[in-house]
């Protein structure tokens, strides 16, 4: 029967078998697949797991520290954390098309992780890959097993021929809600195992023009607003995702005390979704909706207006680039 428990047992079983003695890589993105998949692996082998975390410096508040700190505190992996905050700003700087911002940030990642993961073999026997694949994904992708490429997450086409892995994924028969069970069992930190799907290029397709730090800092203010009143109204598990999104070209007249502001927009984004392919808007309670709008008016100094989108997919997406 299926209990978090049994899964556990016969996956580690199953990554001890196929492991051996060799050593494993595993990039965590901060999100709850990756997050699992490792802490599986950790668990069956140990220290022949090292993971690496790309700091890529688009990620919203708190979510660097959510994986050095907690998740490594909970599970006990071996951690290489890369710092490329300032590459990926840089590479960024002055683009605006998405699909761009996509390309550089996807490039880019490849780039660092590729480094990284050349670190690591350096030190041992490096043989696999684990990649947190869930069951859609490879009904998705048409069921066959791959050597190393880090697909969907960010977009990018793989390794190099010479850093090829064989690839190890423990979650590939289970679906996402089966995978947060698992997570929780295994005590990883609640916000991680229950964080809602966030793109892998981050808070860069949710700033609507070029995304410097200043731009950066005033999304993450606003976001983490949100986040926290959704929460607080217990409202996490009725949404399927809640982006915040930053018009950073866009200025609009506001008033505050007795001075006129000239300031941006921010969208709020709520959505209801299955699996993503299609989503509603979500409808957020009033005094929800006020609070949000509220505080991060008044908290975030550079945001005068707070708008909600209000359209369904299709048309709209759900992220707004
Ligand atoms: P859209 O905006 O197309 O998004 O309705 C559908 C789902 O995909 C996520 N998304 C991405 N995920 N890299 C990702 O890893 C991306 O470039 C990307 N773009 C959109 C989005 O958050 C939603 O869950």
């Amino acid at each position: 029967s299926w209990t978090p428990d049994n899964i556990i047992d016969d996956q580690v079983e199953a990554i001890r078998a196929r492991v051996g003695d060799k050593e494993v890589i595993c990039g965590l993105s901060g999100g709850v697949d990756s997050a699992v998949a490792a802490a599986l692996v950790h668990k069956a082998v140990g220290d022949q797991l090292t993971c690496v975390f790309v700091d890529h410096g688009l990620l919203r508040a708190g979510e660097a520290e959510q994986v050095e700190k907690d998740y490594v505190a909970a599970t006990g992996v071996k951690l290489k954390v890369v710092d490329a905050a300032d590459r990926f700003l840089a590479a960024l700087d002055g683009v605006t098309d998405p699909e761009q911002k996509r390309k550089i940030i996807g490039r880019e990642f490849i780039r660092v992780f590729e480094q990284a993961a050349r670190e690591v073999a350096a030190s041992g026997d490096v043989e696999f890959l684990v990649q947190g694949t869930l069951y859609p994904d490879v009904v998705e992708s048409g069921g066959g097993t791959g050597t190393a490429n880090i697909k969907s997450h960010h977009n990018v086409g793989g390794l190099p021929e010479d850093l090829k892995f064989a690839l190890v994924e423990p979650l590939r028969t289970l679906f996402k809600d089966e995978v947060r069970t698992i997570g929780h069992a295994l005590g990883l930190p609640e916000a991680m195992v229950w964080r809602h799907p966030f793109p892998g290029p981050g808070l860069a397709i949710r700033i609507i023009g070029a995304v410097d730090r200043d731009r950066l800092d005033i999304l993450r203010a606003a976001d983490l607003i949100a986040r926290e009143e959704l929460t607080a109204a217990g409202l996490d598990r009725d949404v399927w995702q809640f982006p915040v999104v930053l018009l950073a070209d866009v200025r609009s007249v506001g008033v505050q005390g007795d001075g006129r502001t000239y300031g941006h927009p921010v969208v709020l984004r709520p959505v209801s979704s299955e699996d993503a392919m299609t989503a509603d808007w979500s409808r957020l309670p009033y005094d929800v909706i006020t609070r949000i709008s509220t505080r991060i008016t008044n908290e975030v100094r550079e945001v005068n207006r707070v708008v909600l989108d209000v359209t369904s997919k299709p048309p709209g997406t759900i992220e707004w680039e």
